[in-house]
């Protein structure tokens, strides 16, 4: 009787997007066991995409786009995120992220992955993140897996299959236990003396979070596994020494002499590094880090499913609901509800304020590198004077995406998030004033306007509409681009089209 009421709210739950079905959540024996503890019951509350907060939630939006309402667009939006990115293929697609039991759907359906071609020009190890199945494909393959071909792994997938799921943290074969699976993480902890079997439960609580919630990079071949995930933790956590990682401790590469780079801007020719969602390392020395608060005790808090109390397994933020408050209230219960989530905004609409300050800047960054560039007889012999430029724009972007790809808008950790802005603009002004010099002074002029004039924001722009040239006329910046030839879909989702 239990399990059949168990069942039957699953089924309600789910029924609004069935995007993930009972018996894809994980390979061979364990189904049937996963299924029937009430862990599942809460799991499935993840398809839940219907609801946005202040400054997060998990309706699938455009991050880039403030004018198009929800579904496609955020009144929060960040303009100028193409324009940065320009060049790299995040520029093509960015959006805000969703419930777990989304994120094989999501990989398989963005832009980012190059579906016009055979080669998806991204490398197997982007499912690391996404799926139960890592340990089983290493298993297989070896560490031939990480640089193997994308667009393999669809069919297998198909339907939203394989998603993140029960083994991602614990081992089903010792009653459950929390465990690491991601062998990036592994290793870090490892290379840091550290060993994640002798974590305490309460680090545990954090630690599986931080094998996806993490900035990272891809190894090359001549320089370890080629497209091997590697969390660059070795200097630290902080955006200061995560820089200072990818500057020395990375052997040789194309680009900067010796430096780490993923792409080249397309306009100011700069050598960039991309962040990706450091959430682990903006909360670690938080007050919540320092005080042993972990990502469960905010993210996790203790709800009935029937006749069960258990840990919640809808990862969602804790302000879309007074269940999710009630993490709050364990450690805060001498203030009400309304009151915690009027500071978590409180925060958040001071960081967001120093992030679009910054984002602008760094726009205009690259904006004064290209004028510098493409200014006829530089005065001086400037080729150091603009790489020394391109070196804050650098930076300078570098800063800012650790704040703007960590998911919480600052609350994880806010006066980290606005130092580490307060850095951004001043290694973005920086880079304008090198430019400036560079050109002794002759762009002052020219610079010296709104940054909306001066370069406006990319709205529409996709791989599809890089195939185009009205597309690439359409904007000055754009121009910058190779025009790609015309081509139809190869992959659409999980099946081959062409
Ligand atoms: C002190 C409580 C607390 C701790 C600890 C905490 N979080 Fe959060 N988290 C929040 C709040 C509050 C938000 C903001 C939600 C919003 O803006 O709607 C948030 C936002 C997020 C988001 C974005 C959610 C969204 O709606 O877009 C992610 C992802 C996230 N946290 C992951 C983590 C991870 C991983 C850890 C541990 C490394 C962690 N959190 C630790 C409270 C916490
Ligand atoms: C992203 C990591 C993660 C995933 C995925 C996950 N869990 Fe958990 N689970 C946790 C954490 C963290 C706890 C709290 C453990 C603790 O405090 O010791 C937990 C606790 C549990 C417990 C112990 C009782 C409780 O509720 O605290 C069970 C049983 C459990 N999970 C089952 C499942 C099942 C079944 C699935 C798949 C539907 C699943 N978990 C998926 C992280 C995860
Ligand atoms: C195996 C990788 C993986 C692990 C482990 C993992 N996450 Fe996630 N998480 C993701 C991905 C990927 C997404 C985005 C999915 C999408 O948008 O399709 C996500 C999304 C989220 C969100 C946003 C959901 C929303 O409604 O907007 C929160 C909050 C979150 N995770 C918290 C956690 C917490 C807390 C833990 C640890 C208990 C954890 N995650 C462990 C990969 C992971
Ligand atoms: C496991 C205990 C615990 C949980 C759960 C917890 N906190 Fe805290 N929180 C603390 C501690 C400890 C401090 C440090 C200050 C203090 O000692 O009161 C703190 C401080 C704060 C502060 C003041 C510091 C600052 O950064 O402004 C805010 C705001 C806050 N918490 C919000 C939240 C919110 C929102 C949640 C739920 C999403 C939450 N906390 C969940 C333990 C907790």
């Amino acid at each position: 009787m239990k399990k059949i009421l168990a069942l039957a709210i699953g089924i309600l739950v789910a029924s609004g997007s069935p995007v993930l079905q009972a018996e894809d959540i994980d390979l061979g024996e364990g189904n049937l066991q996963f299924r029937n503890m009430p862990q599942y019951q809460s799991y499935l509350q993840n398809n839940d995409d219907s609801q946005m907060t202040e400054y997060g939630g998990s309706v699938p939006h455009r991050k880039h786009d403030g004018i198009n309402p929800l579904p496609k667009g955020y009144k929060h939006a960040q303009p100028y995120l193409k324009n940065l990115w320009l060049g790299y293929p995040f520029s093509y697609q960015y959006d805000r992220a969703r419930g777990h039991t989304y994120a094989i759907d999501d990989i398989f359906k963005i832009d980012r992955i190059n579906r016009y071609s055979e080669q998806a020009g991204l490398p197997a190890t982007c499912l690391n993140c996404k799926t139960n199945t890592i340990p089983k494909l290493i298993e297989e393959k070896g560490e031939e897996f990480w640089a193997s071909e994308f667009h393999q792994y669809r069919p297998m997938h198909d339907g939203g299959k394989h998603t993140i799921g029960c083994t991602n943290c614990h081992d089903p074969d010792n009653s459950m236990r929390l465990t690491i699976t991601s062998i990036p993480l592994d290793e870090a902890l490892k290379r840091a003396g550290k060993d994640w079997r002798q974590a305490s439960r309460n680090e545990m609580r954090s630690l599986v979070c931080a094998q996806c919630h993490v900035e990272y990079y891809f190894e090359t071949g001549v320089h370890g596994v080629a497209a091997k995930p590697h969390f660059p933790w070795d200097y630290g956590m902080n955006p200061d020494q995560m820089y200072e990682f990818f500057r020395n401790g990375i052997p040789e590469r194309d680009g900067f002499k010796g430096q780490f780079v993923d792409w080249i801007h397309a306009v100011s020719k700069t050598p960039m590094i991309k962040t990706q969602h450091p959430e682990y390392e903006m909360y670690y020395d938080s007050i919540h880090g320092a005080n042993g608060v972990s990502c469960a005790d905010c993210h996790m808090p203790r709800v009935r499913v029937g006749p069960a109390t258990i840990s919640s397994h809808h990862w969602t933020s804790p302000l879309k609901s007074d269940e999710g408050m009630s993490a709050c209230m364990t450690c805060h219960s001498d203030k009400t509800p309304e009151f915690m989530k009027s500071r978590v905004i409180y925060h958040q609409e001071k960081v967001w304020r120093q992030l679009n300050i910054a984002q602008e800047k760094s726009v205009r960054a690259h904006e004064a590198v290209r004028m510098a560039m493409e200014y006829p007889d530089l005065p001086f012999p400037n080729e150091t004077i603009i790489n020394e430029a391109r070196e804050m724009v650098r930076k300078g972007q570098w800063f800012w995406d650790y704040v703007s790809a960590e998911n919480s808008a600052g609350f994880h950790n806010p006066s980290k998030s606005l130092e580490t802005l307060a850095y951004s603009q001043q290694y973005s002004d920086e880079a304008v004033r090198l430019a400036i010099r560079a050109t002794n002074y002759a762009i002052v002029a020219d610079l010296d306007q709104p940054i909306q004039e001066l370069v406006p924001p990319i709205m529409e722009h996709s791989r599809k509409l890089q195939q185009s040239q009205e597309h690439l006329d359409s904007h000055p910046w754009l121009r910058y681009l190779p025009l790609l030839p015309e081509a139809d879909l190869v992959w659409d989702g999980y099946k081959r089209v062409n």
